[in-house]
Parts: C-alpha cells; structure tokens; sequence
C-alpha cells in the first residue's frame, strides 16, 4: 500500500496535498532522497539521512529532525507500507509562505513529506544471461551547476530522459564542456583498459550513495579503479559502461547514440560488481 507522511499526518499517497504557496511547489525550493527498501529494511539508510543533511545545510533550510528522528520515522513509514520491495522517498521544502515572493519566509517550518510505494523491480536479481542493458543517448548537459544538491527541480531530469524515450532509448548520459558528468538520473561509470572509471565529486554532478558502493566494491574484488574526467570522445573506447543509482543498483549500458558498447551485452566488470552487490544486499 503507498503510503505518506505529510507533516505528521499518515495517509494514503493520493490523499496528501500540500499549499499552493508551499516554497517547494511554487519554486521548488526543497530538497529529497530515494532510499531503496528491500526485505522490508532501508538499504543505505544512514547514507542517505547524511546526504539529506548536507542539502538541507547547502540550501539554509533547517533540518527539522535529528538522524536518530529520521531513522525512526523511515522505519515506521517502511512498517506500515507493508511492502518488502519498496522505494521511500523524502521531501524537505522550505515550508509555506505567505505570499508568493523570492525573499525566503522568517518563520516558515519546513514541509515533511514521506511516502513509501511498491518497487518491484527491486525484487528481481538480475544476471548477465537475462539483464537487458541499456540503450542511451548523448545530451548537452544543460542544468545548472550545484548537481551535487539533491534538488527536487528536476525539469532538465525530465527533459532529458523523455527525450531519450522520444528517441527510442532508455535514458541520456550528459556532457558538459566535452566532459561526462552523469545520466539523468543515475552516475556513469565506464572501463578503459580494465580500469574503472569515473568523474570524481564535483559541484557538477551528485555524489551518488550507490556509486561510493560500487567503488568500494570495485576496490574490494581488485578492479583497478580511476575517479577522473572522462572525455566524451573516451565513450566510444570503453569497452564496458554503466549506471548507477538507488533504483537500478548498476545496470550495463549496451548502446550509445546507436553504437555498441563493447560486445552490446553486459560486460564481465559490471557482473563482478553485480554479484558483488547482490551479495552486500543480502546481507541486509
Ligand atoms: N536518482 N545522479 C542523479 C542526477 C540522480 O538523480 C541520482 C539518483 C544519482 C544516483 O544517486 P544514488 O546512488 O544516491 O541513488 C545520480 C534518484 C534515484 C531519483 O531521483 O529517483
């Protein structure tokens, strides 16, 4: 059952409304994460309250809530949600103002909002026998230059992967000044030389809870591993390239602008690093 938390109030996901004068409806003046639930437990919760922390601070809104407060209420969302494979997405905005104008509210308290919903896909385990890798278009990474706030003024996010869909594929990885920066909505790894690389944490892209693991995983299981620039022109070397991201762990990308990655399947770094990770999560 999808679920919400909305300023202290639980109710079905499609009951919960907020003021048309909330700072995050009218400017989108919040920030939010996506925490993956599988087995009926929060994967990377602390992780994520973190990074929500550093938002809320780079943006000046108050943290309504300690970690401890956090952690509690994301549990009682996931508890009564009922689902074992689920997504919990957290929304802090500015809170409701008085009138419409830039200038930010004295006394506004920020909007809390919690909703858990179903995720089945995150149910399935996939392998390089039945994973259907991904096909992805390049686009002039337009958006502005604080990637690295989880901002909810997602409008290039959607732009970009409806026009991915429009094109036929599944999603776009961005370049700016000739550099990759990350897909709309997950971080992009590719293998040069059996190397695995990634652009290294920048204001221009965000600093991914998923990709930190995938790292660590990398270096665990003695992959050489580079966080640098990576050159659009290095795309078309790459022998393997992936995404990845709360909702999709890592999933291998098999074409680019109509060009095959490699071989076009899914690469044997991305299977090392998705077995890897489907062991991290059992675990939970
Ligand atoms: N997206 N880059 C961008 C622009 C993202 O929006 C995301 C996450 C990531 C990956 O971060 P993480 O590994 O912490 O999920 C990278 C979430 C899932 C979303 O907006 O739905």
């Amino acid at each position: 059952m999808a679920i919400a938390y909305l300023d202290g109030v639980w109710q079905a996901i499609h009951d919960a409304k907020v003021s048309v004068l909330d700072r995050g409806f009218m400017f989108g003046d919040a920030v939010y994460e996506v925490i993956p639930v599988y087995r009926n437990k929060p994967f990377m919760l602390v992780e994520h309250i973190q990074r929500l922390a550093t938002s809320l601070a780079e943006i000046k809104i108050h943290n309504p809530m300690s970690t401890e407060q956090w952690l509690e209420l994301i549990g009682e969302a996931i508890f009564r949600a009922e689902e074992a494979y689920a997504l919990v997405y957290v929304q802090v905005t500015r809170g409701v103002a008085q009138r419409r104008e830039h200038v930010w509210p004295e006394n506004a308290s920020p909007t809390i909002l919690v909703t858990v919903s179903g995720s089945p896909a995150l149910a399935e385990t996939h392998t390089s026998s039945d994973i259907k890798p991904y096909v992805m278009i390049i686009a002039e990474d337009f958006r502005w230059q604080r990637g690295d706030l989880k901002s909810t003024c997602l409008l290039a996010a959607g732009l970009f992967k409806n026009e991915a869909l429009a094109q036929g594929a599944d999603d776009a990885i961005l370049i700016r000044d000739g550099l990759v920066t990350e897909s709309s909505s997950s971080n992009v790894f590719v293998v040069i030389d059996n190397v695995l690389v990634t652009p290294p944490k920048s204001r221009m892209i965000l600093h991914g809870i998923t990709r930190d693991l995938i790292l660590t995983l990398a270096r665990e299981l003695n992959i050489p591993v580079e966080e640098r620039d990576i050159k659009q022109s290095e795309l078309a070397e790459a022998s393997e390239i992936m995404v990845s991201s709360a909702g999709r762990e890592v999933w291998p990308v098999g074409v680019i602008n109509g060009i095959s990655v490699g071989n076009g399947g899914p690469g044997v770094v991305w299977d090392k690093l998705n077995t890897g990770f489907q062991v991290i999560k059992d675990k939970l």
